[in-house]
């Protein structure tokens, strides 16, 4: 291993999403894969005989033959310095905690403490700044360097895949115009339920109205990742969500449909400005993973489509489109992201790049 790279592990890492984290960090600038961790039934085979490789490219050789650890503290050496967790969220609340405990850096997908008041839900192009809440919670939770005293493990989490893209275009509205309500209707693609996932023969001709634990996400979420941080806590935004979430039979890419009532009147030209020049830290920082532009406005009648347009910016950018006046709401329009890639293991490792760059990983 290379010395100037941070030693990382992945835990969950045979999953959809840390299959993801794998592919992500094969030629990552500043990050190498040096731990593997999955649950016990996999724990002590070699990779390429625990895990079905299911993305394009087949598996990076180099993570073949490394054998997976179970998850826990004692199984992962000291020296790694930063763990990415793709564990469900049933498993993840415990051992994520031990971790940071014992000194990782935890930087999460599940959900299990994305509403802790003293973990940031971070997306580094909508609340930088929300990483201020790391002291907050090593104080809080006594997670100090027993030599130096000092910080050092911690949690961060990123927020759940549909979210993700749905805030990403909410933030420029919000910061220009003030946000009231939100209204959206979510079309999700069949790898957000992991791997095996939804039965074919539940979803082929077929769309299903419920996505267990989903809608109350949505309608929680994005009011932590708009609120204000000051003195150690996070005011939510003042503005109600309404979701209801779908699974549809595409592989990935997340739609949603999306209306939204503004606090202050704009027309529809100064709305498209929004989109189109939002710019925020991960672009001003030129992050490893940072797409630019973060957001893709869309002008054809019939884009932003899953299969055409969820690997823009590498998977990384939210792509809106369909911006149109709602007789109801304000204005209306489409989202469309990529669910295991922003949503999920890249969203997660632009966290990571951030924290680099604030030093929280020195
Ligand atoms: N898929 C998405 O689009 C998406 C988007 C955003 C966030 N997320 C979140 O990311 C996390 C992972 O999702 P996924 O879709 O990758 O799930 P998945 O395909 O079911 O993978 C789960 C991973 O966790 C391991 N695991 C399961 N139970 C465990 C336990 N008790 N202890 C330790 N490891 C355990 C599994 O190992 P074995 O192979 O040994 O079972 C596997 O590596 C979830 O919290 C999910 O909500 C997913």
């Amino acid at each position: 291993m290379s010395r100037q790279k941070i030693p990382v592990g992945i835990l969950g890492a045979t999953g959809a999403v840390g299959q993801r984290f794998i592919q992500l960090l094969a030629d990552h600038p500043w990050f190498e894969i040096a731990v593997l961790t999955a649950s016990d039934r996999s724990a002590g085979k070699r990779y390429v005989d625990a895990a079905k490789w299911l993305l394009r490219g087949g598996m990076p050789a180099a993570v073949e033959d490394m054998v997976l650890v179970p998850t826990a503290p004692e199984a992962i050496e000291a020296d790694v310095r930063l763990l990415f967790s793709a564990l469900p969220g049933s498993a993840a609340g415990q051992v994520e905690s031990d971790l940071a405990a014992a000194g990782f850096a935890v930087c999460s997908n599940a959900s299990a403490h994305r509403m802790d008041a003293d973990v940031p839900l971070l997306i580094p192009d909508v609340n930088p700044e929300h990483t201020a809440l790391i002291p907050v919670q090593q104080q809080a939770r006594g997670w100090r360097d027993p030599v130096t005293s000092r910080g050092r493990g911690f949690i961060v989490t990123n927020p759940n895949c549909t979210t993700t893209h749905l805030v990403c275009a909410l933030k420029p509205l919000y910061d220009a115009f003030g946000l009231t309500a939100v209204n959206v209707v979510s079309m999700q693609a069949l790898s957000g339920a992991g791997y095996p996932g939804v039965p074919a023969l539940d979803i082929l001709d077929n769309v299903i109205p419920f996505i267990a634990g989903e809608e109350s996400k949505l309608e929680s979420e994005p009011q932590k990742l708009l609120g204000s941080l000051s003195e150690g806590r996070i005011t939510p935004a003042d503005f109600v969500v309404s979701a209801q979430a779908n699974r549809v039979a595409v592989r990935n890419g997340h739609l949603e449909a999306v209306s939204v009532k503004l606090k202050r009147p704009a027309r529809i030209e100064e709305v498209a400005e929004a989109f189109r020049a939002y710019r925020g830290e991960p672009q001003r920082l030129g992050l490893p993973s940072a797409p630019d532009p973060a957001i893709i406005l869309h002008t054809a009648d019939d884009r932003p489509q899953p299969r055409l347009d969820r690997l823009a910016g590498n998977g990384m950018a939210t792509n809106v489109g369909r911006l149109r006046a709602d007789p109801i709401f304000d204005y209306k329009f489409i989202v469309l992201g990529h669910n295991t890639i922003r949503g999920a293991a890249g969203g997660a490792l632009l966290n990571a790049e951030l924290l680099v760059s604030q030093g929280y990983l020195e």
